[in-house]
């Protein structure tokens, strides 16, 4: 009796440990993936790309116009930075607007875009803010007091601006960074901005007061025992109170001020309003990439993939666990085959075929990155595989162009702009 009860239990055992096993989950591309894989067997040149879905990213674009109506969008350099993609965006969204974070990608756009009105969206430190005067070169067309805002987090920040101005006998335009729940620094409160508003007071024909900066991620990231509309609105309760403390000092604050915030994790949220804004700055959202899945940003398409060669198929062993293969892929079919790229290490996920994973057990490389995956993916040396960034700032430079795509054809190519 006790023996078959103990097998009974053995068996039910085995039965849920068995009904947990990962199915396989390998499928050849889909045709979207495959019409692109005939495309680069051909033309991909046997190197990874990067490939921008232009189909995508106008309706991206055409979705942002859409929601944003009439409140002006500046867009986000750093998470664009090519400067193809820049003009195409600026001119399909009709801006001249951009925020910029990284003083030689200043000088860049300062150099292609000489009629662009630049925002710092962090602070520099004021030997940065020089070394951009001293490398913008004469007769560019591009007036850096009417048309670069640099931002300012504390009154101390103000006095070396307001030393360099000196020094340079320019006037420069600034903007208040102002800490509306994200703690990232900028000036926590009105009485520090207070603080600053003064200094400016004093100095006003050498800093001119443009406007405030607040941008508010934490909304998008609200934890359980808040939500994203309740952070929305204190958020913007706090933008509110800075706008009155700025307002106490009318001699220095603009008619029409700009007041720029949010990010691609919020403006659907803004451009629903009520808001305090009278800008929004957007970058990521245009592209997609995983990390800005969302709910608000749902209706956005991924609009870039990473594609790049099959250099080898191999059945799955790992070294030194060449014997317990057999066990391993009997558990996860999923581990069948192993495959290995051209390139790696990229911030990206397997997207087609799906089913592909890193192996976690192997470990990464960014010269010969393994993926696993069962033997129904279908893949063969010389095929393509197609992995989703995570991001797009910091991506464009690893790659020597942006590769096109437009109605299934490969149309052109933009030169990312040059890691600095
Ligand atoms: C100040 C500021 N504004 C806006 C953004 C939004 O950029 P994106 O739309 O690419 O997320 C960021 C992102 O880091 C930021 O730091």
């Amino acid at each position: 009796m006790k023996r078959r009860h103990l097998l009974g239990l053995g068996a039910l055992g085995a039965l849920g440990l068995w009904a947990m096993r990962p199915g396989d989950q390998g499928r050849p591309h889909t045709a979207y993936f495959a019409d692109l894989q005939s495309l680069l067997k051909q033309e991909g040149g046997g190197v990874p790309q990067l490939v921008i879905d232009l189909d995508h990213l106008d309706a991206n674009a055409d979705l942002l116009a859409q929601r944003l109506g009439k409140l002006p969008l500046r867009l986000v350099a750093k998470s664009l930075a090519s400067n193809g993609l820049l003009d195409y965006l600026a001119k399909r969204l009709t801006t001249r607007r951009f925020m910029v974070f990284h003083q030689p990608q200043a000088n860049q756009l300062a150099q292609a875009f000489p009629d662009a009105d630049l925002l710092l969206g962090k602070p520099l430190p004021v030997a940065a803010a020089l070394a951009f005067y001293q490398q913008l070169p004469n007769g560019l067309g591009f007036d850096p007091t009417r048309q670069l805002t640099w931002l300012i987090d504390s009154p101390q920040r103000l006095v070396q601006y307001l030393e360099l101005a000196k020094a340079l006998q320019k006037p420069m335009s600034i903007a208040l960074e102002i800490d509306i729940g994200l703690q990232r620094g900028g000036h926590p409160d009105a009485a520090n901005l207070a603080q600053t508003l003064r200094l400016l007071a004093d100095n006003s024909t050498l800093l001119q007061l443009r406007g405030l900066m607040g941008y508010d991620a934490q909304v998008a990231h609200a934890p359980l025992w808040t939500d994203s509309q309740q952070a929305f609105t204190a958020a913007n309760e706090r933008y509110a109170a800075f706008i009155d403390a700025a307002r106490a000092f009318p001699a220095i604050w603009p008619r029409q001020p700009l007041l720029n915030g949010a990010g691609s994790l919020t403006y659907p949220l803004h451009a629903k309003g009520p808001t305090p804004l009278n800008e929004v700055a957007v970058g990521s959202a245009l592209l997609k990439p995983a990390e800005f899945d969302t709910p608000l940003l749902a209706s956005h398409q991924s609009a870039m993939w990473i594609a790049t060669p099959v250099l080898k198929v191999q059945r799955g062993p790992l070294p030194y666990l060449q014997q317990a293969q057999g066990m391993l892929e009997a558990w996860n079919p999923n581990r069948q085959n192993a495959y290995y790229l051209y390139g790696g290490g990229w911030p990206a996920e397997p997207a087609s075929p799906a089913g592909l994973a890193y192996d976690g057990i192997y470990g990464r490389s960014p010269n010969q990155e393994r993926l696993i995956g069962s033997a129904t993916t279908g893949l063969s040396v010389d095929d393509w595989v197609f992995l989703r960034p995570l991001l797009s700032e910091g991506l464009f430079s690893g790659f020597g162009q942006l590769r096109l795509l437009r109605h299934g054809r490969l149309v052109g190519t933009w030169k990312p702009q040059p890691a600095a």
